[in-house]
């Protein structure tokens, strides 16, 4: 079974022969992978944002500053939004309770089938739950160049991310790698250009995605022009489908045109987030990609239109741009070069390093609408997470 399909487990367990006896079991099949064995029950929201497991099992009887029916309560209050198995033993019935977070209990002693039915059950559940939206694919895209996609696109996913989604960014502008550029990777940051050119798994995943500022990890574009024609599209959505999978949000930014790799791009997307300036070029080619769009099969609702910089409309009456969209733009931001030229420059995004200007404020609801979460829904340990310095250093 491809590694992309298995569930991934996280155990608590701080008896070495019972986590050595599951660990057999698992080995035994491959329909679940253990991830990572956890001792100590402090370290497991840690290790929970570390490995994004897809099922946790803990076991009731964890000693320890934190006891088993403790870290389960805990992990219920964090909202973790992994389903939890409590392991016990038959002389301390534990009843299942998804109202406590307890999803799924299994007693001692079991065997390798009642673990991984247990398992699979309560994937199963909790990925029916999510189904309505487990993973949003967003293309940032414009029909102009120069108009905001590559600003947009990277303090979108920190807004994201600060909003409490699992949010990862790819840099699809691969002659110029703009994310690259904005915030400043190293050149010997991974990128694209390190992904294995055949079956692409999780592992893999991992060492090439680089983490950027908020915890938003990011598949960059080669470090050099002439890099870009080494980029396999094929590679690239093969990773994006994989991406979909461990994060709840992809974003991508865009290069200018719409070469192979962008119509890639622009076919896998949910949504692309078309953004537009107040000005004769772009209005004349916004009608010019809704043709293409329409030729390609595109339903208009794939489309969604943001107008950047909306509060200067530069001489052109908003009706034109409004008559050559076809509707009223979902989405605007206003302009704001003292707060988005200094952050940008550094390689910051404005959204958590000037929360309180205008232009920040207009991203995070942006976000928020995009995303369909309420008003208010930041949470303030993300935003904490998010606060952190910009580029804490590539894995
Ligand atoms: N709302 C805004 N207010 C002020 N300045 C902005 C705003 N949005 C973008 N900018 C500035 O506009 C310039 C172009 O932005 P950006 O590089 O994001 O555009 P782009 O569409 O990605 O360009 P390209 O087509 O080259 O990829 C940058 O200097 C950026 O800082
Ligand atoms: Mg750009």
């Amino acid at each position: 079974m491809a590694s992309a399909d298995q569930i991934r487990l996280l155990l608590v367990e701080d008896v070495p022969q019972v986590a050595q006896y599951v660990r057999g079991l698992l080995n035994a099949q491959s329909q679940v992978r253990l991830v990572d064995i956890v001792a100590d029950g402090t370290q497991v929201p840690t290790r929970i944002s570390e490995h994004r497991p897809d099922v946790v099992v803990v076991d009731a009887l964890l000693q320890g500053r934190l006891r088993g029916m403790q870290l389960v309560k805990q992990l219920h209050d964090l909202r973790i939004g992994v389903p939890v198995i409590v392991l016990t033993v038959p002389q301390n019935p534990v009843n299942v309770d998804p109202e406590k977070g307890i999803d799924e209990v299994l007693s001692m002693p079991f065997n390798g089938y009642d673990l991984i039915t247990r398992i699979a059950g309560v994937h199963k559940t909790a990925a029916a739950a999510t189904a309505k939206g487990p993973s949003r694919l967003i293309v940032v895209f414009a029909p102009k160049g120069g108009v905001g996609k590559t600003t947009i696109a990277f303090n979108l996913g920190v807004a994201a991310s600060g909003l409490g989604l699992r949010t990862a960014l790819v840099d699809g502008s691969i002659q110029f790698g703009d994310l690259r550029g904005l915030l400043r990777a190293p050149r010997d940051a991974p990128s694209m250009l390190d992904l294995p050119t055949d079956r692409i798994s999780e592992s893999d995943l991992a060492d090439v995605l680089w983490r950027g500022p908020a915890d938003v990890d990011i598949l960059l574009a080669p470090p050099r022009i002439e890099m870009a024609e080494m980029v396999l599209v094929r590679d690239v959505e093969k990773t994006l489908s994989l991406m979909r999978r461990l994060y709840d949000l992809v974003i991508v930014d865009t290069g200018v045109g719409l070469d192979e790799l962008t119509l890639a791009l622009l076919d896998q997307a949910d949504t692309i987030l078309e953004v537009v300036t107040y000005d004769a070029t772009t209005i004349r080619n916004t009608i010019a990609m809704a043709e293409t769009f329409q030729k390609i099969g595109y339903p208009p609702s794939k489309v969604q239109y943001l107008v950047n910089r909306a509060d200067s409309a530069a001489g052109i009456d908003p009706g034109d741009l409004r008559r050559a969209l076809g509707r009223d733009p979902e989405y605007q931001i206003r302009s704001d070069g003292p707060t988005v030229g200094p952050t940008s420059n550094q390689g910051a995004p404005f959204v958590t390093a000037e929360p309180g200007a205008g232009v920040s404020k207009d991203v995070i609801e942006v976000a928020r609408s995009l995303l369909g979460l309420k008003a208010g829904a930041m949470a303030a340990s993300a935003v904490k997470a998010s606060a952190k310095p910009a580029l804490a250093g590539a894995r």
